[in-house]
């Protein structure tokens, strides 16, 4: 695991990493269109569903949307759920306005992020959006209230728009009758799958040239195979080219093939 493949491949720093800036995000269709939604959901107020499986994305692509918004404009509030209380949730939805509030009265976290929301929204003119990644973890008991903290002047202003991101069983736990009136406000949805073959061959390329190579150093046998190992998922695509990369320089091989692939395989899940 030493990062001698680096020097072998000419790699500037650690390829297929995860902390990319947003403007070396991959824009695909699917980031695009996610995009759109997010900012459909923003304009009129309601609330955006964003699925997708494990590693598919999901949190780049609201990293990139959120990312595209004006900040003196805009107020995005990120919250990462938890399998906590209701009560947890609002204080995180506090801590992200800058307030800090250790109180189990939901009375009063909820009066609070109200009051939070129309003093950005009323007093600094500015547009708000509460955006819950990982909201697949919620509680059922979360999904049934969830709705009415976005609730203002008797639930006509839409004050506050929200985007649930998570996997599949979101929509589950969205399809149970007491989650209904939060399902009932939701606008739009989309759902990142796994690349295909075509846009794995350009997400390689994309990955080696933010690390400083322009020439493509898998063949197309080990592209077949970091696409079917990784079943078009980009995290364990990360994992499976970083591996093959390290198997390749191993055996001093300046081409990366599908046995290197499957050298990288035994090694992740
Ligand atoms: N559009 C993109 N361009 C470049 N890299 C990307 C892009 N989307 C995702 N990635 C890469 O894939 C990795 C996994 O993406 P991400 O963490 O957003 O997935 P996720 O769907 O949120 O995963 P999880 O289900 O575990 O929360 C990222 O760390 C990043 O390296
Ligand atoms: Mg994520």
């Amino acid at each position: 695991m030493k990062p001698t493949y680096r020097s072998f491949f000419g790699l500037q720093k650690e390829p297929f990493g995860s902390d990319l800036p947003i403007e070396e995000i991959l824009l695909t269709t699917e980031l695009g269109d996610v995009r759109e939604r997010f900012d459909y959901v923003l304009r009129i107020g309601g609330i955006g569903l964003l699925t997708g499986e494990i590693g598919s994305g999901k949190s780049t692509a609201l990293r990139y949307a959120a990312g595209k918004l004006h900040p003196a404009e805009y107020y995005s509030l990120y919250v990462t759920a938890t399998t906590g209380s209701i009560l947890e949730l609002y204080r995180q939805i506090l801590t992200e306005l800058g307030i800090e509030q250790c109180s189990s009265s939901k009375a009063m976290l909820t009066r609070l992020i109200r009051q939070g929301i129309l003093e950005l929204v009323e007093g600094k003119k500015m547009k708000t959006a509460l955006i819950i990644d990982e909201a697949s973890l919620l509680r059922m008991e979360v999904f049934c209230e969830l709705h009415t903290i976005c609730q203002f002047d008797k639930d006509s202003k839409p004050y506050l728009p929200l985007i649930l991101a998570g996997q599949g069983s979101l929509i589950d736990k969205l399809c149970y009758k007491s989650s209904a009136p939060l399902a009932s406000r939701i606008i739009c949805r989309a759902h990142l799958q796994g690349l295909d073959k075509e846009g794995m061959a350009q997400y390689l390329l994309h990955h080696l040239r933010l690390a400083g190579v322009k020439k493509p150093l898998f063949d197309e046998s080990a592209t077949t195979a970091i696409h079917q190992g990784s079943g078009g998922l980009l995290r364990k695509a990360n994992h499976l080219a970083r591996g093959a990369l390290m198997a390749a320089a191993a055996e001093k091989c300046a081409t990366v093939s599908a046995e290197h692939v499957r050298i990288a395989a035994t090694e992740v899940f």
